[in-house]
């Protein structure tokens, strides 16, 4: 963040950098909150959101690495024609907006939304989050090495995100909330800053919720076909990450407004259903653009913005918001195949299940 612009605190809310006190009372559990806590943020106890706690020790029972997957099997199709003209266009823009998209999410954790943030579990949480961003990082480049791909060949697939504008408009769209709050002057703990807080999460949350499990679906489509699964492999071990991360930015969300319903009001609703829109509307650009001829086998176009209102619609559910599409049936029952912390694999080859507790089920 910009020193300039950096938003000042209201006196006495906690940060990590205020200096340390001889003979400073030990943190109390009360003065522990979302946002606007007053606790010492040094210390790890008092823990008081047993939720986060048990989200990060899922978390670090989910590690994995990508290097502990094989590709050899997707560096021969990728290289002999296996996949159609349409499959590699759709593919190609996944990744890449794939890639820019988890850049994103941890710059806008360490950027906008750390400093408001006064519960250290939460903030723990947070800072293991950032480094599964950074593997989901590691994991797209080595997909795009395992084919076979040298620099240039690499280089011209991860820059298609400012290339093509609907996935340029679409990354654009989750900056502008990070900025929005990054560049504030009103400061933190304000309501006012309180407020853009709640608009940035409820953007990411549509990010991480909606548009990553849209994307998801089409290399998931490939697998389905025989194409990629290797591929698919890497994204799965992503898209339970990623479970955890949506269930944490939702609950964060809620929590806040628990703690601060003031922040709740009727504007406040709607302009969390108009983002959530726009967000469908974001995600619908992507997807006429990456199936330029209305899907690819196994996944049409009509059945993927189907499930973009579907899961649009579950996130209105979840912030306690009326749905906004009415979608009845699953488009893409299948999906659920693919939740990693099943008892049997359906791939052969070696999935390891570093799993424990996480929840995968989407309702
Ligand atoms: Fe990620
Ligand atoms: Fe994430």
């Amino acid at each position: 963040m910009n020193a300039e612009n950096k938003a000042t605190r209201i006196a006495q809310i906690a940060t990590s950098l205020d200096p340390i006190c001889i003979g400073r009372p030990r943190p109390h559990v009360d003065d522990v909150k979302v946002i606007g806590g007053v606790a010492d943020l040094r210390q790890p106890i008092p823990i008081k959101y047993q939720a986060v706690r048990e989200r990060f020790k899922n978390a670090q029972n989910n590690m994995w690495f990508p290097s502990e997957i094989g590709m050899a099997d997707d560096k021969l199709q990728w290289n002999t024609g296996a996949l159609t003209e349409a499959e590699m266009w759709m593919f190609k823009l996944n990744i890449s907006y794939l890639t820019a998209s988890d850049n994103l999410v941890p710059d806008n954790l360490v950027d906008t939304i750390f400093p408001h943030i006064t519960a250290v579990e939460l903030r723990q949480y947070y800072r293991w989050q950032c480094a599964e961003e950074a593997n989901h990082l590691e994991s797209y480049l080595y997909i795009l090495e395992s084919f076979g791909l040298d620099e240039g060949g690499q280089g011209q697939i991860f820059n298609i995100y400012q290339e093509i504008p609907e996935l340029a408009n679409k990354l654009n769209w989750n900056l502008k909330f990070s900025n929005n709050l990054a560049h504030s002057e009103a400061p933190i703990g304000s309501r006012e800053a309180s407020k853009l807080l709640l608009e940035d999460l409820i953007a990411y949350a549509v990010f991480e919720f909606l548009f990553f499990p849209c994307n998801f679906t089409q290399i998931f489509a490939l697998a389905n076909g025989q194409k990629l699964r290797q591929t698919a492999q890497q994204y799965q071990y992503i898209w339970r990450d990623e479970t955890l991360h949506a269930d944490n930015g939702i609950w964060v969300i809620n929590q806040i407004i628990y703690e601060n319903p003031y922040l709740w009001d009727d504007e406040m609703r709607e302009r969390a259903l108009a983002i959530i829109v726009e967000g469908v509307r974001m995600e619908a650009a992507y997807a006429k653009a990456s199936m330029p001829d209305g899907g690819v086998f196994g996944l049409s176009l009509k059945s993927y913005l189907k499930y973009n209102q579907m899961m649009a619609d579950q996130l209105c559910l979840k912030l306690g918001l009326p749905v906004l599409y009415d979608v009845k049936e699953n488009p893409l029952p299948w999906m659920n195949n693919y939740a990693l912390n099943q008892e049997v694999n359906f791939f052969e080859g070696r999935v390891r299940e570093y799993r424990t507790g996480s929840q995968l089920l989407w309702d």
